[in-house]
């Protein structure tokens, strides 16, 4: 008999790490997880670690004779700044990474006759915000304002959430038998801040890179406006919020696509908050025209109302406790 597992892509990344943290935890699941580079030592013993890329089918026809694919996390992607700098291979990597594992995921749920949860993290990227008079106004973006994405990483983002859609309820609409579909999950991530890892490609960097720059007194030059908003989470948040909705019984779901959000702050107050626990950090402004003009297309915050009602969905870290419990301590200790 094949063994029940779920399947992790983009393991070492911030978000995998993090998830596989907590869902080893238990010893319930079988990890099978999976990435271009080998997880960092913690991890050791955690999952089955495969070394390798999304885009090899033949890897996955060798997955499932093994095991039982019962969830798929899909995180491995480009992010948003690494994305503009290889527009082609980025859309290579998230969209036709994705396409390979729905397809793997639609052949699963086939072969047992049961929906394989896919969770995919989304992203504030994929808004796009005309101006800054209207990102003040409409501050908390609802899931259908503004889906213009202006990067090649938001246009990704966007059509694979509509592709998830896709396979969870209209695959294969004209066959005789209708299969047995997936089951499509998305949450669109703001800005995310973790204690262990630093993000490498994305374009709300800053802020972390801000926080980890000063734990370390190191200067930190950063690379948009004082008045630049976006919204913020801290890395616990967004893996409660993953497996809450993975958690989630179909039935009480009303979408497939779901904001969640912690709090917005300027780029001149993520600094302020930096300067309150790291008095002597160097922090100054020298915004950089491109990944400015990213930053403005993204909204001031997200509205995440249907999260909340449909899930349950409540951020335990507000700004004080993000910083004060969770990662000022943790930095602090990398840092030592
Ligand atoms: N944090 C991501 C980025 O900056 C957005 O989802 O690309």
């Amino acid at each position: 008999m094949r063994k029940k597992a779920i399947l992790i892509t983009g393991a070492a990344g911030e978000i995998g790490q993090a998830l596989i943290e907590q869902l080893s935890a238990s010893g319930e699941y079988i990890l099978l997880t999976l990435d271009l580079h080998p997880l960092p030592e913690a991890l050791d013993g955690r999952s089955v670690h495969m070394i390798g890329d999304i885009l090899d089918q033949k890897l996955f026809a060798r997955l499932v004779t093994e095991y039982e694919l019962d969830t798929i996390f899909h995180l491995a992607a480009l992010l948003s700044t690494r994305s503009e700098f290889s527009p082609e291979l980025a859309h290579q990597v998230n969209v036709n990474g994705t396409l390979n594992l729905m397809q793997l995921a639609a052949a699963q749920s086939q072969q047992r006759g049961k929906p394989v949860r896919f969770i995919f993290p989304s992203s504030i990227a994929v808004y796009g915000m005309p101006d800054l008079k209207t990102k003040a106004r409409d501050f908390y973006v609802r899931e259908w304002d503004w889906n213009y994405p202006t990067t090649m990483y938001g246009c990704n983002k966007l059509y694979c959430e509509q592709l998830g859609s896709y396979y969870s309820h209209n695959y294969q609409q004209l066959a005789e038998t209708t299969p047995t579909m997936l089951d499509f999950r998305s949450i669109r991530f703001p800005g995310l801040i973790s204690a262990f890892t630093v993000p490498s490609g994305g374009t709300s960097d800053y802020g972390p890179e801000m926080l980890h720059a000063a734990a370390q007194g190191v200067p930190y030059s950063c690379f948009v406006r004082q008045d630049s908003t976006i919204p913020f989470m801290a890395m616990p948040d967004a893996i409660t919020s993953l497996l809450q909705l993975w958690e989630t019984p179909r039935s009480e779901l009303s979408r497939t696509v779901y904001n969640v959000t912690s709090f917005s702050l300027s780029a001149a107050e993520f600094k302020a908050e930096v300067e309150k626990r790291f008095p002597q950090a160097e922090v100054s402004f020298d915004p950089d025209l491109q990944r400015q003009g990213i930053v403005d297309s993204w909204p001031a915050g997200l509205n995440d109302k249907q999260a909340r009602r449909d899930w349950g969905w409540q951020p335990a870290y507000d700004v004080a406790r993000a910083f004060d419990d969770y990662l000022v301590p943790n930095i602090q200790e990398r840092y030592r």
